[in-house]
């Protein structure tokens, strides 16, 4: 595995690649990797010829007064754990080579980022799609893989990729979570253990909300107010938003019908924890 920080370079070494015929799976993160991570490496390592990660703590999708400089950050742990996925470039270009002075371009999806985390990050899924959209002009890849626990964001990049026609095919994959539940993410870290164990109300509240629905309740409103009420039982617990929405377009449904996803986001002390589950599956 190589680390690759030079922006021409990576360039060129995936025109390269493609020029030969190899296929190019795409893993683009913001570091401090876990399993949910690993889990989209092994999809694109089983899916490409050349497997290239990204790791980029991207100050744009950071709002002021957001954790863009407290964000965990361990390159060289995130290096053994990337080799040993079979990851053959990884890389991790400086700020000021992606935003360098007079940078000026910005990608802006509508209507899907008004919603949801839209709603109380403003300006966060801009940053996402500017990366993401710079990230892939960069790498070129044939496919890209991302993970359904930031449910809204994929959504948004497969709008964008939609709209913009850009040549990739982007691939979902299941949310990775601990034993015990809860989703992982690189700010877990950042919950004391007393949080830790509050933060189980998510899914604790998911699965009384999954199974409400089995058990025909098809009322948004009740099961929205179920899951509030599990969720508010813990002390340090302040719930953004908790909402059930249409798979695509993310509208608010009244009625739990097949596309319906509840999606949360709720703070726990200072860390802001999201989560989502198809009810519609149920
Ligand atoms: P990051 O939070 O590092 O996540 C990178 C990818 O891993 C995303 O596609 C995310 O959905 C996926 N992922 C994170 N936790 C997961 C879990 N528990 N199960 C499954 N997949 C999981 O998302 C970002 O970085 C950034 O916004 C990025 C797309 C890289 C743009 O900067």
């Amino acid at each position: 595995m190589e680390i690759i920080t030079d922006i021409a370079q990576m360039q060129q070494l995936c025109l390269t690649s493609r020029q030969q015929g190899l296929r190019i799976a795409f893993v683009p993160t913001m570091g401090y990797l876990h399993e949910g991570h690993l889990s989209l490496l092994r999809a694109a390592r089983a899916t490409g010829d050349i497997l290239v990660l990204s790791i980029f703590v991207n100050p744009a999708q950071f709002g002021a007064g957001e954790d863009f400089d407290s964000y965990p950050r361990d390159l060289s742990r995130d290096a053994e754990l990337a080799r040993a996925s079979g990851t053959n470039w990884l890389f991790a270009p400086p700020v000021g080579a992606m935003y360098p002075q007079g940078y000026g371009t910005w990608v802006n999806v509508e209507g899907i980022t008004s919603t949801l985390c839209g709603a109380s990050r403003p300006g966060h899924f801009q940053g996402v799609t500017t990366v993401v959209c710079k990230l892939i002009n960069i790498v070129q890849p044939h496919v890209a893989f991302f993970g359904r626990k930031d449910f809204q964001q994929l959504a948004v990049i497969r709008r964008m990729s939609t709209d913009l026609n850009l040549p990739v095919e982007v691939r979902g994959l299941p949310i990775v979570r601990e034993a015990d539940g809860l989703a992982m993410s690189s700010r877990n870290v950042n919950l004391s253990p007393a949080q830790r164990q509050q933060a189980l109300a998510l899914y604790a509240a998911i699965r009384a909300a999954s199974s409400m629905v089995r058990g025909g309740e098809r009322d948004s409103l009740r099961v929205i107010q179920a899951v509030r009420k599990r969720i508010e039982q813990e002390p340090e617990a302040a719930i953004d938003y908790v909402q059930i929405c249409h798979e695509q377009t993310l509208a608010d449904c009244d009625v739990v019908h097949r596309h319906a996803v509840l999606l949360l986001a709720v703070r726990i002390g200072a860390t802001r924890l999201i989560d989502n589950h198809h009810l519609g599956e149920e």
